[in-house]
């Protein structure tokens, strides 16, 4: 008996475009807070999401950082995705991750809005924007193309009821459907651990309703909804079809990009989890004995050290990623950068026992810090730890400290 039952689904939109071309502010305006002034340099360094309501609608909008350090993050925003939004700012034109979020946009799949922002500036060019668009294959419709551009202005508040509409005309056309009362299957957009309340995982729900209580799956991580917050802080008992919340209760922070998978028991959820994080285990081991033997007999071979070793630790999973992809770029043929570690979570005694056994290891910290007892036997033990509230400028540091290591 087929018993599903199939209702129409908000759409997830993901708002894409280069740095500082105004993608949280316009999300800003939309939800009327102002996320982007609390920001760290006014950057941002992780993928949040949000629900918002349009004439009894409901859009779930993901914002995405646009510096070039956040790929990988970009590339999972697009995963989730429905309909993506590309915000070009009307006075910088086609910039290098505009080209990159147009790759990302195509590869998905999923229908393209250009938002053209920052149409307050006297310096605007709609015309401009357009040109550079349709040379990669990003025609407007009224040049005979395809996409819808829009003119906003995150400031005065301009062609944001125009956008809206076009996402829920795109979204009808779309028809998208899935079944509130299914198991209830959600995508981990962001995962930290928060000091006194344990792992959190920002979800996006995909099929099902995800409910305080269900017991949960998350690659191999598991638990009970302990707790759900809605994107305002707010505690909600569930999270609906296509809408974002903080979800509360797993044992260890989950891989962003995993899926959340309501079980029908506590006994299976821990089941599934602990098998797969066995098997993780096991082909960690594998690899990582594999790889110090190669690098040993490299340094014997050369008589000098040809990489530096880093453990990375980070307060959430995606600047993880981010930081991780960014470091392993960073070669030339004299030295590399070798990630002994990387975790999400505060600078402990067990990173400097890790620390130890790799010579020159250096702590890279972001938006984490080692407690004091760890600072002291840090500085006892002669190991560095770096800490950074800003990627980019991790980023360099380990460049400058590499092209040192060449003179
Ligand atoms: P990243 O997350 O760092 O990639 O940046 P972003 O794209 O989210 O840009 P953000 O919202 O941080 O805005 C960058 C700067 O542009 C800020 O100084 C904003 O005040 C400004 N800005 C954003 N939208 C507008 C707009 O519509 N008009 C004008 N004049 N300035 C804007
Ligand atoms: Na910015
Ligand atoms: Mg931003």
């Amino acid at each position: 008996v087929d018993d599903s039952n199939f209702v129409t689904r908000p759409p997830v939109v993901t708002i894409m475009g280069h740095v500082d071309h105004g993608k949280t502010s316009l999300l800003d305006k939309i939800r009327s807070s102002k996320v982007a002034k609390g920001e760290a340099g006014g950057i941002t360094q992780h993928i949040s999401a949000y629900t918002i309501e349009q004439n009894n609608q409901k859009i779930t909008f993901v914002d995405t950082p646009g510096h070039a350090a956040f790929s990988a993050m970009r590339a999972r925003g697009a995963d989730v995705t429905d309909i993506v939004i590309i915000v070009v700012a009307a006075d910088d034109g086609v910039m290098p991750q505009t080209e990159e979020v147009i790759s990302h946009a195509k590869a998905s799949g999923c229908p393209i809005i250009v938002a053209v922002n920052k149409m307050d500036k006297e310096t605007a060019n709609m015309d401009m924007v357009k040109a550079q668009m349709a040379e990669k294959e990003m025609t407007p419709v009224d040049w005979g193309g395809d996409i819808e551009f829009i003119g906003v202005s995150a400031h005065t508040g301009q062609g944001i009821d125009d956008l809206l509409e076009n996402i829920l005309l795109q979204a009808e056309i779309l028809e998208l459907q899935a079944d509130p009362d299914a198991k209830a299957k959600a995508t981990v957009v962001e995962s930290l651990l928060e000091k006194g309340r344990g792992p959190v995982a920002t979800v996006i729900v995909q099929n099902g309703t995800l409910r305080v209580g269900d017991n949960i799956v998350c690659d191999t991580t598991y638990g009970r909804v302990k707790a759900i917050t809605n994107d305002m802080g707010k505690p909600v008992k569930e999270l609906g079809l296509s809408e974002t919340g903080n979800v509360l209760g797993l044992n260890d922070v989950p891989v962003a990009g995993s899926f959340m998978v309501a079980q029908n028991s506590d006994k299976e959820a821990r089941e599934i989890a602990t098998t797969r994080a066995e098997h993780a285990r096991a082909k960690e081991l594998s690899k990582s004995t594999k790889v110090s033997l190669e690098e040993m007999s490299g340094l014997i071979a050369e008589g000098k050290i040809k990489q530096l070793p880093v453990i990375i630790k980070t307060d959430v999973g995606g600047s993880l990623e981010a930081i991780k992809g960014s470091l392993e770029k960073i070669q030339n043929e004299e030295v590399k950068v070798k990630v002994i570690h990387a975790g999400v979570g505060g600078i402990t005694e067990s990173d400097l026992i890790l620390a130890s056994a790799s010579e020159g290891c250096i702590i890279l910290g972001f938006n984490v810090r080692p407690t004091g007892s760890v600072k002291q036997k840090a500085k006892a033990d002669g190991i560095q730890i770096n800490t950074y509230s800003i990627i980019y400028d991790l980023i360099d540091d380990i460049k400058d400290a590499l092209s040192g290591m060449m003179t």
